[in-house]
């Protein structure tokens, strides 16, 4: 998605851009650019390419070797911008900032006007020359308008006058060489953090690209706007009603988070990362006397907790499949019905909404559009939800109002790995905390609160794996189309490994559960077709047995992942996995197939972290 970076201050503002939108590159872009302001003229910098090309650009034109009159020079203040394409083609043209036809004013925009159409036709009447094909450039002059032959009307007034007028999702940040000590950002539906420096202030839509300069953040709510200078700054709602008090809050990440290390790429680093984030996800929390979870963030009395009839997680993408995964364990622990849904589809399909039914709203980002959507949905009918999110602050936390932190430390690579690991853990703790509640005895409890102890070590040796894995994958990384089969505990995994390798592989992968295999699928299994299959070490062994059968009678390959002892070449590769209690065993299971997508890609030579077409958050609709 679309990544917005400002600065006010006392440096050469672009590298501070430059950095900043090297910092949100892993959300997903297609286009860059940045404005500054120098001796009193905007400079604009745009590209097609990537943020490198942009710091290619600017410094040639510093040194003098651009030929263009436009083109940037050292100014103190600025805004960049990585755009990925709503309206308009991903061209130069298209890519922000954009400014109005004086350049007068620059903005940066995240998000969709929706009556952008109406906006452009009436500045094309009053005579505005558009050009580009953006909804965000027709703000650029509607501000420009209200500013121009009015020299008391503050930056500010300007831009709340012209969003009166806009409907859709936003966050921004204006530039106005009239006002150059001074920034104007304004949230809503976008995400939007301030960073507080020393004489200084930075403004980005994601804490990563503040991180290197401050951890002092805070974060713009829905509706406010505010405006920005070296020494200060002040909010207040876009409805003229003032915001309260905003004190900066420290941020718990620091830039060696996003540093790539020994690693090449962020999925890689993130994928051994896990044995460190769960055991984050589980200090404090596993209550060895009374065999239970402590789960703090949830403001819920044993009382309350009992009165739960239903639950039900909402996410989307890899965030919907760690749901599944958590409703089998609410299931199976606190023998409380248990479901998940895409919040996409949740949101626009008019749910009954049951007070006594718990809603776990699931995400990485907190940010995502169709959860948070889905989330106001739940509140406006009364529902009862938490959240379940790894970023402290984000939209859907605050949404919620309490729920579970995931722990699992900044995530960058658009492919979910630790941060899925972390929310399957947390549903796990989450299962165990319900079922103690109820009819869970502290026998079993304690078996799984020492199996969620084991945990870490167990994922530490599937990594110590990695070269098997990696040969695994290089022998079926050629087939254009892959099964991954999976049974009751297996099915979710066995989704979301069908997931992680079609997003970063492009191999065409589908999910089956095994017993549907028969009814169906099973005329696709050819030697061309192999299948993943995951054979937990739980009482369905032996069916996990008789559908690989089935399918190595119709000639498929068959990489069987398992807990269990196979028979001897039953299966074309076999990845092991350790034994584990088997109401955890999912979590485990993930991990290897984690690793099989990851070296397939790499094999095929595909760019890791930034999957084509994919965004790490989807603040859009
Ligand atoms: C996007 C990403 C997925 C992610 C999903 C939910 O679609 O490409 O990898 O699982 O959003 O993100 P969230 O931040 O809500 O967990």
């Amino acid at each position: 998605m679309c990544g917005i970076v400002g600065y006010v201050g006392k440096r050469d503002a672009i590298p501070v851009l430059v950095e900043g939108l090297h910092r949100l590159e892993y959300r997903g872009y297609d286009s860059a650019g940045l404005a500054v302001l120098h001796r009193g003229r905007l400079a604009v910098t745009k590209t097609s390419g990537r943020v490198q090309d942009l710091r290619d650009k600017v410094a040639a034109t510093a040194s003098g070797k651009a030929s263009s009159g436009k083109g940037s020079g050292k100014g103190s203040i600025g805004i960049g911008h990585t755009r990925w394409a709503t309206h308009g083609e991903p061209n130069e043209i298209n890519a922000h900032p954009h400014t109005d036809t004086a350049g007068r004013v620059a903005i940066v925009h995240n998000g969709i006007i929706e009556n952008a159409e109406q906006l452009r036709e009436q500045l094309t009447a009053s005579g505005v020359k558009l050009v580009s094909d953006t909804d965000t450039e027709a703000l650029a002059h509607l501000i420009a308008a209200e500013l121009t032959g009015d020299d008391s009307m503050s930056l500010e007034d300007a831009v709340v006058r012209v969003l009166g007028a806009v409907e859709g999702a936003y966050g921004l940040v204006v530039l106005d060489t009239k006002h150059p000590d001074q920034l104007v950002v304004a949230r809503n539906g976008s995400p939007i953090v301030l960073g507080v420096g020393e004489n200084e202030m930075f403004v980005a839509s994601d804490v990563s690209a503040l991180v290197r300069y401050t951890r002092q953040v805070i974060y713009l709510e829905d509706g406010e706007v505010a405006t920005i200078r070296a020494n200060d700054f002040h909010s207040t709602s876009l409805n003229g009603a003032a915001a309260g008090e905003k004190t900066p809050m420290l941020v718990d990440a620091d830039a060696l988070d996003y540093e790539l290390g020994e690693f090449s790429d962020y999925m890689s680093k993130e994928i051994h990362e896990q044995p460190d984030a769960l055991r984050r996800a589980l200090m404090g929390r596993l209550d060895e006397r009374f065999a239970t979870a402590r789960l703090g963030g949830i403001n819920l009395d044993a009382r309350q907790l009992r009165a739960i009839r239903q639950v039900k997680f909402l996410g989307c993408g890899s965030a919907y499949y760690a749901g599944q995964m958590g409703a089998h364990l609410v299931e199976e622990l606190a023998r409380i019905p248990a479901d998940a849904e895409p919040a996409s589809e949740f949101r626009y399909r008019s749910p009954v909404v049951d007070p006594d039914t718990l809603y776990v709203a699931v995400s990485q980002s907190g940010e995502t559009s169709d959860t948070l959507m889905a989330v106001q949905e739940l509140k406006r009918k009364g529902g009862q939800v938490i959240g379940a999110v790894n970023v402290v602050g984000s939209a859907i936390g605050r949404e919620c109002g309490h729920g579970i932190f995931l722990h699992a430390g900044p995530e960058v690579s658009v492919a979910s790995t630790k941060a899925l690991t972390n929310m399957a853990v947390n549903f796990a703790l989450l299962a165990l905390l319900l079922g103690r509640v109820r009819d869970l005895s502290a026998a079993h409890g304690e078996r799984i609160v020492e199996g969620l102890r084991n945990l870490p070590d167990q994922v530490g040796r599937i990594l110590a794996a990695e070269a098997e894995i990696a040969s695994v994958a290089a022998q079926f990384a050629g087939a254009e189309r892959m099964f991954f089969i999976g049974r009751v505990r297996g099915w979710p995994v066995a989704r979301e490994g069908a997931q992680k390798l079609k997003e970063i592989s492009y191999v065409h992968a589908e999910a089956y559960q095994a017993g549907e295999l028969k009814h169906g699928p099973l005329a696709l299994i050819s030697p061309e077709m192999p299948s993943v299959v995951l054979i937990p070490s739980d009482d369905l062994v032996a069916k996990n047995i008789s559908t690989i059968e089935q399918i190595k009678a119709r000639g498929g390959p068959v990489i069987a992942v398992t807990s269990a002892d196979l028979p001897e070449g039953l299966a074309d590769a076999v990845i092991s996995v350790p034994k584990a209690e088997p109401e955890l065993e999912p979590i485990l299971f993930n991990i290897p197939l984690q690793m099989l997508a990851y070296h397939a890609a790499a094999k095929l030579g595909r760019d890791i972290d930034k999957p084509r077409n994919l965004a790490k958050s989807v603040t859009v609709e």
